[in-house]
């Protein structure tokens, strides 16, 4: 066990085969990572929030017969600091689109949603609204009153009330970050509340995560200064945290993970091989230019094409990939039950 911020990790707590257990290496360059980490702010919050939402979640009935189904979304990506005062940063692709529709059809489903997500990402329920809501929605009328656009009213009431109605039902908790130590921490938070759902949680990860990283400790304080000359610096590797997820810290969730490249004729192998190295149920294999279009989606026995239904305006991919997931996660529990 160690210390990381104000919270504590531990590994290795459930009966998990002696073959499936991380090796030293890895959990060192873990604990590394961790202890390097700046201290999260609000842990100890976050912390309350997802034990109450948990808690609240498992005493409930739920609906479409998925009573304590938990699933944690991960959105957007994940940004490097090269200072402490950050004025620069190193920043991963992603809207946040994927995880956001993928929330909505979750919730849709019956699966209480865990949300976290890029602070200035897409959000549910807000697909439809434009790009700068504020200036476009609204107009001010005179001085004292600010009227709503009516071209926007029902976009506009639609992502309030259905965004207000499904966390006041406490069915959706959105916790916020933008660097890799906050997303990381937060997941391991998320991972230490979801652990005693066993098979009812999943992790859906869909987050694009910084793979270099500047260890805190060797970051500069200050904006690094240009009249210095060339910038040369040397970034460390950021610990693959599937294999902790899946093995330490919540191992009898069910995993989805992400594959993106740009290069079509690389990506079914670099799924493959995510599949079998990280232990994954799913890989979601997508390929930059048509991410929206269609995704693969590879398991150890299919290998299935998802596609967006192009004859109906507005239809998402996320809409028959989650209605997918769902079909397997519930097999995935039948199994561990049975
Ligand atoms: O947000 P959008 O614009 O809609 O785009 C969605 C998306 C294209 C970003 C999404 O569909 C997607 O593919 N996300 C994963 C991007 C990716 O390929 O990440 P990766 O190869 O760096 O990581 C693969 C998996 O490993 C991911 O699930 C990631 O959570 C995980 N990972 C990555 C790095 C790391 N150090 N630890 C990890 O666990």
């Amino acid at each position: 066990m160690f210390a990381s911020g104000s919270h504590s990790l531990c590994f290795g707590m459930d009966a998990v085969d002696d073959a499936d257990k991380l090796p030293e290496t890895a959990i060192n360059e873990v604990t590394s990572f961790f202890e390097s980490a700046p201290p999260l702010t609000d842990a100890a919050e976050t912390e309350i929030c997802l034990k109450e939402f948990v808690d609240r979640n498992t005493s409930l009935s739920g609906i479409n017969g998925k009573a304590n189904r938990v699933v944690c979304v991960t959105s957007g990506g994940t940004t490097v600091p090269l200072e402490k005062q950050c004025v620069r940063y190193i920043d991963n692709f992603a809207s946040g689109h994927r995880g956001a529709a993928s929330t909505e059809y979750f919730l849709k489903a019956g699966y209480s949603v865990i949300f976290l997500y890029r602070r200035g990402g897409c959000q549910p329920f807000c697909s439809l609204l434009p790009d700068d809501p504020l200036l476009e929605c609204f107009t001010v009328a005179d001085d004292s009153i600010i009227e709503m656009d009516p071209l926007h009213a029902e976009t506009v009431k639609k992502a309030i009330t259905e965004t207000r109605a499904a966390v006041a039902d406490g069915i959706l908790l959105k916790l916020p970050f933008t660097t890799i130590f906050e997303y990381l921490q937060i997941l391991q938070l998320i991972s230490a509340s979801l652990r005693g759902l066993g098979p009812s949680a999943i992790f859906y990860l869909a987050a694009a995560v910084s793979d270099f990283y500047v260890p805190w400790e060797s970051m500069a304080l200050h904006k690094i200064q240009s009249a210095s000359g060339p910038l040369d610096m040397r970034l460390a590797q950021v610990p693959k945290m599937l294999s902790v997820l899946r093995n330490e810290w919540a191992p009898m969730a069910f995993y989805i993970s992400f594959k993106l490249e740009t290069d079509k004729d690389i990506l079914l192998a670099k799924a493959d091989m995510a599949l079998k190295k990280y232990k994954m149920h799913m890989v979601i294999a997508n390929e930059l230019s048509t991410r929206k279009e269609e995704v693969i989606v590879v398991t150890e026995q299919e290998k299935v094409t998802v596609r967006r239904d192009s004859t109906q305006a507005g239809a998402e991919v996320e809409c028959p990939l989650v209605e997918l997931v769902v079909d397997r996660h519930s097999a995935y529990i039948k199994k561990v039950d049975a």
